[in-house]
C-alpha cells in the first residue's frame, strides 16, 4: 500500500519525532537539539540526537538517522505501512481505506487472515495447557522448571491428543479449510481430510520482532519422533528473517545478543534473567537473521551445543557475523550440552560467569584448528602456524590484527617476530597493507572515509536546513546539478525545490527512500555540523569555502562525465575552468 503524500505528512506532522522517540531513549536537551543512548549501537556516551525543528534523528556514532517513521521501522523491524499505521494509531488519523489495485488488496487480507488463525491457534493452544487436557503438557513443562509466570509471558501451550481439534475450533470461527491450511496448522489427505499439524505436543508460539504469532513449534512429551515439529514457511513466517525471542531480546539493553539452538534454551535463558537470548527456528543461523541481529546490537555471543555438530555450527555463524560486520565470541558451556541443561544444573550466576569469559571467534576458531594438529609433529605444528597466520590476515584493521597476533603468540609460545613475518608474507599475498593506524574512536563507525568534496555539500544543506534565509544566496552560485553523486544530487534537488516552493521539510524528504543505508546518509547531509564559526568573517569564509568546493566538485564531475573524444571536451573544460576562476573573485557571502 502506498498512502498519498499529503496522508504521510499529515502522520509525520501529528506525530512530533521528540515525543516518539522519547518513549523509547531517555532524551536531554542540549541547545536546539535533545541527546541520548543510541538505540542503535551499544555506546556509553550519548551520540544520538534527536531535532525537533528538522523532525529528524541521527547518530553522530554509528550514522543512523532518519524520520520519525524510519525510526520506528529500524526500531520495532516494521515496514513502512506498519509503521505509518503505528503512528496514525497513535495520533488518531484514521487512515484511508486501502484501495489500491485488488491484487495487492488480496495479499494483504491474505496475509492478515494468516496472522488471525495463528493468533486465534496461539489463543486455543494457551487455554488447552491450562485446562483439564493440558495436564501432561503442564507436567511436562513443569518437570522442565519452568515456572507458571514463564509460561504465560511466552505464551507456551498445548496441543491436544485428538487430531482435529484446532480445526474444528478454526471453522467454528469462521475461517476455512484452505485458509487454515495456508496458515500452517492443518494438513489434508484423502483418509483423514483437513487434520491439524500438532497433536499431542507441548507447543511454543513464534512471534515476530512486534509480537504477532508467525507460527509455531511444537515438542512431543517425551522421546518420540520427530522431537521438533514446526510450522511451514507461510506467507507471514519466514525462517530466515525471524528469531524465537527476538520480541523480548530486543528490548534488554546487555550491549549484545546471545543466539542459540534451541526455544527451551531461549526460555531457561530469559527465564534466569538473561533475556538477550534469540535462537534460530530450528533452520540455521542465517545471513537474514544477522542482519536482523544487527539492528539491535553490534555483538552477538554464539552458544551452540557442546558437541561436534554444534562446532561446524558456531564456525558456521562465525562467518555469517563477519560477513555482517558484527562482533562475535563463543560461549563454552562444557561440559553441559546447552543453555538450559546449563543454567539448570550450576544455576545463573556460573553462566554469567561464562557470558564473561566468553571466547573471542578467533581463539575458539584456532582452538578448532589446534584440535586437527598433532602439535608434537614438527610438520603439523607448522602448518598449525601457517594456520594461524592466515587466520590473522582476516583482520582488516590493523591494530587490531597486531593485537590478536602478540595474544595468539603468547597463548602458544610463538615467537611473536616469526608469526609477525608468517602474517606479513600471507598478507602481502593477499595484497594487503600493513601500517598500523590507531581507529578514530573505540566503536565501529559505518561510515565511509571522510570525503572532502561530499563534506562541502552535506554542510551546504546542513547550513540549509538550520538557516533557511541563505537559500537566494545560496542559490545564486549553486544549482542540485552541482552535487556530485545520485544520491547527494537527488537530495539535493528536492531542498532546492522544496525552498523555492517554500514547503521544505526534511523528514519529507526522507520518506522517498526505500533502503535503510540511504537514511542514515540523508540524515547525515542535514545533520553535518559546522565548527568554529563564530565572528562574521568567519562565517563569511566558510560560506565561500563550502560553495566554491561544491562548485569545484561539480565540475569535476562533469568533466569526468565528458568523453576525451567529445567534440565538446576542450570547450566545455575551458568553461568550466573559467567559471571557476570567476568565481573565485566574485563577493559570496551567506549575508547582504
Ligand atoms: N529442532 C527441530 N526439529 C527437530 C529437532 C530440533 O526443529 N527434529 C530445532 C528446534 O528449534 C529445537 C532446536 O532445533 O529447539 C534444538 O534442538 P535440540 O538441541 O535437539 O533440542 P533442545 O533445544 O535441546 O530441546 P530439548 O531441550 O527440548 O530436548
Ligand atoms: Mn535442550
Amino acid at each position: 500500500m502506498r498512502y498519498s503524500d499529503e496522508i504521510i505528512e499529515e502522520v509525520r506532522s501529528r506525530n512530533d519525532i521528540v515525543d516518539v522517540v522519547g518513549q523509547y531513549v531517555h532524551l536531554q536537551k542540549k541547545g536546539a537539539n535533545y541527546f541520548g543512548l543510541c538505540p542503535f549501537h551499544n555506546e556509553k556516551s550519548g551520540s544520538f540526537s534527536v531535532s525537533g525543528h528538522k523532525q529528524m534523528y541521527y547518530c553522530f556514532g554509528c550514522g543512523a538517522g532518519g524520520n520519525v517513521i524510519t525510526f520506528l521501522m529500524k526500531y520495532d523491524n516494521l515496514t513502512f505501512t506498519e509503521a505509518v499505521k503505528q503512528l496514525a494509531d497513535r495520533a488518531g488519523i484514521k487512515l484511508p481505506d486501502e484501495d489500491d489495485s485488488p491484487a495487492a488488496k488480496a495479499m494483504r487480507d491474505k496475509r492478515q487472515i494468516l496472522l488471525d488463525i495463528n493468533k486465534e491457534a496461539a489463543k486455543y493452544y494457551y487455554y488447552q495447557l491450562r485446562g483439564r487436557n493440558g495436564q501432561k503438557g503442564m507436567e511436562y513443562f513443569r518437570g522442565r522448571k519452568l515456572t507458571d509466570e514463564t509460561m504465560q509471558h511466552f505464551g507456551l501451550g498445548y496441543s491436544n491428543i485428538t487430531s482435529d481439534d484446532l480445526v474444528k475450533h478454526l471453522k467454528s470461527l469462521g475461517y476455512e479449510d484452505s485458509q487454515i491450511i495456508d496458515a500452517g496448522l492443518a494438513s489434508y489427505d484423502e483418509k483423514y481430510g483437513t487434520h491439524d499439524k500438532f497433536w499431542n505436543r507441548v507447543m511454543f508460539p513464534i512471534q515476530d520482532a512486534s509480537q504477532k504469532v508467525i507460527g509455531f513449534g511444537g515438542r512431543v512429551l517425551g522421546d518420540g519422533k520427530p522431537k521438533y515439529l514446526n510450522s511451514p514457511e507461510t506467507l507471514i513466517f519466514d525462517k530466515s528473517r525471524n528469531l524465537f525471542g527476538l520480541n523480548y531480546a530486543k528490548n534488554s539493553r546487555a550491549g549484545y545478543m546471545i543466539i542459540c539452538e534451541g526455544y527451551m534454551d531461549v526460555i531457561a535463558m530469559h527465564q534466569a534473567g538473561f533475556t538477550m537470548a534469540v535462537a534460530s527456528l530450528g533452520t540455521a543461523f542465517t545471513t537474514g537473521q544477522a542482519m536482523i541481529l544487527k539492528r539491535y546490537t553490534d555483538e552477538v555471543i554464539l552458544s551452540y551445543d557442546s558437541d561436534e555438530a554444534g562446532t561446524k555450527a558456531a564456525l558456521r555463524g562465525i562467518g555469517i557475523l563477519k560477513e555482517a560486520g558484527l562482533k562475535g565470541k563463543v560461549l563454552d558451556l562444557r561440559p553441559h550440552k546447552d543453555p538450559d541443561e546449563f543454567i539448570k544444573n550450576e544455576g545463573k550466576e556460573a553462566f554469567e560467569e561464562r557470558i564473561r569469559n566468553a571466547e573471542s571467534t578467533f581463539f575458539f576458531e584456532v582452538r578448532v584448528m589446534e584440535s586437527h594438529r598433532n602439535l608434537a609433529d614438527p610438520e603439523d605444528k607448522t602448518e598449525f602456524y601457517r594456520d594461524i597466520a592466515r587466520k590473522l590476515c582476516e583482520f582488516e584493521e590493523p591494530l587490531e590484527r597486531e593485537n590478536y597476533t602478540e595474544a595468539v603468540a603468547a597463548r602458544y609460545n610463538i615467537a611473536i617476530a616469526d608469526l609477525k613475518g608468517l602474517v606479513a608474507s600471507y598478507a602481502g599475498r593477499a595484497g594487503m597493507v600493513t601500517p598500523a593506524r590507531r581507529p578514530e574512536s573505540g566503536i565501529q563507525s559505518k561510515k565511509k572515509p571522510e570525503d572532502g568534496a561530499r563534506k562541502n555539500q552535506r554542510l551546504l544543506l546542513t547550513w540549509l536546513t538550520d538557516e533557511p534565509d541563505i537559500y537566494p544566496k545560496v542559490a545564486a552560485w549553486v544549482t542540485p546539478d552541482d552535487f556530485s553523486d545520485d544520491l547527494y544530487r537527488k537530495v539535493a534537488t528536492e531542498v532546492f525545490t522544496g525552498m523555492a516552493n517554500g514547503n521544505f521539510s526534511p523528514a519529507a524528504i526522507l520518506d522517498h527512500f526505500t533502503e535503510e543505508e540511504q537514511y542514515g546518509q540523508v540524515a547525515e547531509m542535514f545533520n553535518t555540523n559546522l565548527v568554529d564559526i563564530e565572528t562574521k568573517d568567519q562565517r563569511r569564509k566558510a560560506f565561500r569555502d563550502i560553495i566554491l568546493g561544491v562548485k569545484q566538485a561539480g565540475y569535476d564531475r562533469q568533466k569526468k562525465e565528458l568523453k576525451p573524444d567529445d567534440p565538446d571536451y576542450l570547450n566545455k573544460t575551458i568553461q568550466g575552468k573559467k567559471a571557476l576562476e570567476k568565481l573565485a573573485h566574485a563577493n559570496i557571502s551567506p549575508d547582504d
